[in-house]
């Protein structure tokens, strides 16, 4: 079924500057948990100044390694701000009737097929926007006169979507593939370039 998807600008930026945000973040969670985990780095630390003679307190190993990951963490909060733009340009696109709502999409997709891309879809910007709103409210906890304690909800709510949002995104990834390579829609460029080729 040939579609009449118009993918325009605004859209298109909306896209690429979620998908953009979105790895981004995820590549900083990696990181996080991997090259540059706490306790990992603090224990080289430790192991390393030992051979050098000096003795460090294990606590004072954490706080130092915790400096190390600091600035690779403000990456996070970068593309937090990617992220946050990337909604505001959709809500915007909606209000102009650019862009649909990801519900409205499922509930005239004219066939199962549509309409569980269009659910996948729904459930990728819903995951979104619970991971912003909690990490937002996380962060500026102390600004909204909130105590860490009580929002400690948001940050759990947060991290447990990491792995449902990635496996939607996987399955999103993996659809849009299989429908360039059984299709001739080339839906890839077109969210790249519009429907417009511009030759010359
Ligand atoms: C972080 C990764 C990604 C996220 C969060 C994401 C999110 C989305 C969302 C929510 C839509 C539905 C938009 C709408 O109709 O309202 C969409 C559509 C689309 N995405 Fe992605 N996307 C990601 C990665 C990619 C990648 C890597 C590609 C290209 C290989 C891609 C290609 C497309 C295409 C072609 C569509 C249009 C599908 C259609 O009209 O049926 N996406 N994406
Ligand atoms: C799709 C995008 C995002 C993903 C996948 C993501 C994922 C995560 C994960 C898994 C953690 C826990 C890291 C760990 O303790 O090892 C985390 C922490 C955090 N994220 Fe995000 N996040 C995203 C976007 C955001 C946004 C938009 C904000 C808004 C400011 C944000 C703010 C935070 C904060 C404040 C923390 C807690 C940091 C800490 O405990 O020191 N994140 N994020």
């Amino acid at each position: 079924m040939q579609r009449d998807n118009n993918y325009n600008a605004g859209f298109r930026i909306w896209h690429w500057l979620t998908v953009l945000s979105v790895f981004g973040a995820l590549f900083t969670v990696l990181l996080r948990s991997t090259f540059l985990d706490k306790k990992a780095v603090a224990e080289i630390l430790l192991q390393k100044l030992a051979a050098l003679g000096v003795h460090l307190d294990p606590e004072q190993a954490i706080g130092v390694a915790k400096a190390i990951r600091a600035p690779m963490w403000e990456w996070h909060y970068i593309f937090a701000l990617g992220l946050g733009a990337a909604i505001v340009l959709r809500l915007l696109l909606m209000a102009t009737g650019r862009a649909e709502l990801p519900l409205l999409k499922v509930l005239r997709a004219p066939d199962a097929m549509e309409r569980f891309k269009a659910a996948i879809h729904l459930l990728i910007c819903l995951a979104i926007l619970v991971i912003a709103l909690t990490g937002a409210l996380y962060y500026y906890h102390d600004a909204l006169g909130l105590a860490k304690e009580s929002v400690h909800w948001a940050k759990e709510l947060h991290e447990a979507l990491l792995w449902p949002l990635v496996l939607l995104i996987a399955a999103h990834i993996g659809g849009v593939i299989r429908h360039e390579l059984t299709s001739k829609e080339c839906l890839v460029s077109r969210m790249i370039h519009g429907d417009e080729i511009r030759i010359s």
